[in-house]
């Protein structure tokens, strides 16, 4: 199987708005605000190729054939917790979607991820996946999470991040050659306690402002 896909989103306005989400002292109101417009700008990329199908309609001039996507056939799967930054600024751009969840946390000692949470819609098998969760930084959560999202068969399976290390990206394909990764940055390295190297700390704490 040939290795999958690696986009990094570099559009000026994403590129712009990481740089200030990345910053250590932005508040959690601004940090929510700019990873809720950067995932209305990733939707853009990762739907890109989605499939529409024509339907007729009436304009105030003439009839016509005008194409439409069928929103409810895309699942977006929403990592908890720090997924759910990503998820409102996709549900504003694909309303009609379905959300799954999956709940995995970090071992914090070995970095292995443990399923706490799992959670789809039905006819998975109809349907599209879009995985949501911001930093693929080991890359063990997101193995995981993908590993067991395939066991309910979508059609198809895309990952997206907003920060993404070499180690984790190499990780995740080796396990998962078939699904591409959609992230605005690859970051340099992981440090020791597995977090991405220059990153932007932990995106959850950021989010929620639990820290
Ligand atoms: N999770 C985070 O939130 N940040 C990192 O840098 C790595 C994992």
């Amino acid at each position: 199987m040939t290795a999958a896909a690696v986009h990094v989103v570099d559009h000026p306005l994403v590129q712009h708005k990481l740089t200030l989400l990345r910053q250590k002292d932005r508040s959690t109101n601004s940090f929510r605000r700019l990873l809720h417009e950067i995932s209305m700008l990733m939707a853009y990329e990762v739907t890109r190729d989605m499939p529409t199908h024509p339907i007729e309609i009436e304009t105030p001039l003439a009839r016509m054939t005008s194409p439409v996507i069928d929103g409810k056939k895309t699942v977006f799967v929403s990592v908890m917790r720090a997924g759910a930054g990503l998820l409102d600024g996709m549900l504003d751009v694909v309303p009609g979607a379905r959300v799954g969840h999956v709940g995995l946390y970090r071992d914090p000692k070995t970095l292995v991820a443990v399923e706490y949470y799992f959670k789809m819609p039905h006819d998975m098998q109809e349907r599209d996946a879009i995985v949501l969760d911001p930093m693929l930084a080991t890359g063990n959560s997101a193995v995981a999470a993908v590993e067991r999202l395939k066991e309910t068969g979508p059609r198809s399976i895309r990952y997206v991040c907003l920060l993404a290390a070499p180690e984790g990206l190499a990780n995740f394909h080796a396990h998962h050659p078939d699904v591409p990764v959609f992230t605005a940055a690859v970051d340099e390295r992981l440090d020791a306690h597995g977090y991405i190297v220059p990153g932007l700390g932990d995106a959850g704490d950021r989010l929620f402002g639990t820290k």
